[in-house]
């Protein structure tokens, strides 16, 4: 597919006439824009300046970011390079680091936690393949960043944090969001618990997105994804797990069989660990060994 061609079509659906300006910071909600123009980097940056009110500093490398998710193959389709360009990850990282919003890497938020790289979110999130109206959910909201994206994938989205003042954190600035026109970050549902149980109130699932270490597969997850559903987990002894993705399939029995891949090709990937609560208090890991 010629994706200029593509950008540069789609890009005229959404424009500044279109521009509904019931928000101060957000003049076009994202729900109206089919894909921000991507053909060159001035123009991108223009019509975001424009329509969404962003920096235009960061709205550059936030271009140049996905020229490098490109060339590493770390983001497909479509609906996924859409929903990455407007997702404006300079909101998620902490004051310190804004600077370094952009950067190829995961980032320190507090709380002995990170924010996942760019790469990463994206890589996940395309293997991921989330179609609208999809009821997806995330264990470990964290920055609240990778949930931003899949608002912009589909309606519905749940995200447990662990952390009791990371959840709060994060669900105030969803809402300073929503207040200021980010009005997609509505869809999303949060919850401070631990995720291993899943969320038994809005299961099932038909994408789960684990962002923490594991050595194996909750099995309540597992339950909690419907037939045909795609997980998409790190499983692997700690700083070195192997991002996977778990794609249920009911048999002719009627039980559900799984078919496991790795989206790195066997390469290993840190992430921070999938910690556990023992008596309201966070402690430990739920790794078996
Ligand atoms: C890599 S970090 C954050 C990733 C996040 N998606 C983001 O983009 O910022 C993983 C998060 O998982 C959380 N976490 C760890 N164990 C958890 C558990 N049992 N239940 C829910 N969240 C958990 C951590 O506290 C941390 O915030």
């Amino acid at each position: 597919m010629n994706r200029r061609a593509l950008f540069a079509g789609l890009a005229g659906l959404g424009t500044v006439a279109l521009a509904r300006r019931c928000f101060a910071n957000v003049p076009l909600a994202a729900d109206k824009i089919d894909m921000p123009p991507a053909d060159t980097r001035a123009h991108f940056v223009a019509w975001m300046a424009a329509n969404r009110g962003e920096d235009p500093n960061f709205l550059g490398q936030r271009w140049d970011r996905l020229q490098a998710l490109f060339q590493h193959q770390d983001v497909w389709g479509a609906k996924n390079v859409r929903a990455y360009l407007l997702t404006p990850r300079e909101k998620f990282v902490t004051p310190a680091n804004l600077d370094r919003a952009y950067v190829w890497h995961y980032l320190d938020i507090g709380f002995g936690v990170t924010i996942t790289g760019p790469h990463t979110v994206a890589r996940m999130t395309s293997a991921l393949d989330v179609a609208p109206g999809a009821k997806v959910l995330e264990i470990g909201t964290g920055s609240g960043y990778q949930s931003a994206f899949l608002s912009n994938l589909t309606d519905r989205v749940f995200t447990i944090e662990i952390i009791p003042a990371l959840a709060a954190r994060t669900r105030r600035l969803y809402d300073d969001l929503i207040s200021h026109g980010y009005v997609e970050y509505r869809f999303i549902t949060t919850k401070n618990a631990d995720g291993y149980y899943g969320w038994e109130q809005y299961a099932p699932f038909d994408r789960i997105i684990v962002t923490c270490g594991i050595d194996h597969v909750p099995p309540p997850l597992l339950q909690q994804l419907k037939p045909d559903g795609i997980m998409v987990i790190p499983v692997g002894p700690p700083g070195a797990q192997h991002v996977l993705k778990i794609v249920a399939a009911r048999g002719v029995d009627g039980a559900i069989a799984t078919r496991r891949s790795d989206i790195y090709g066997g390469a290993p990937i840190s992430f921070v660990p999938f910690t556990r609560l023992e008596g309201g208090r966070i402690s430990g890991t739920h790794n078996a060994d």
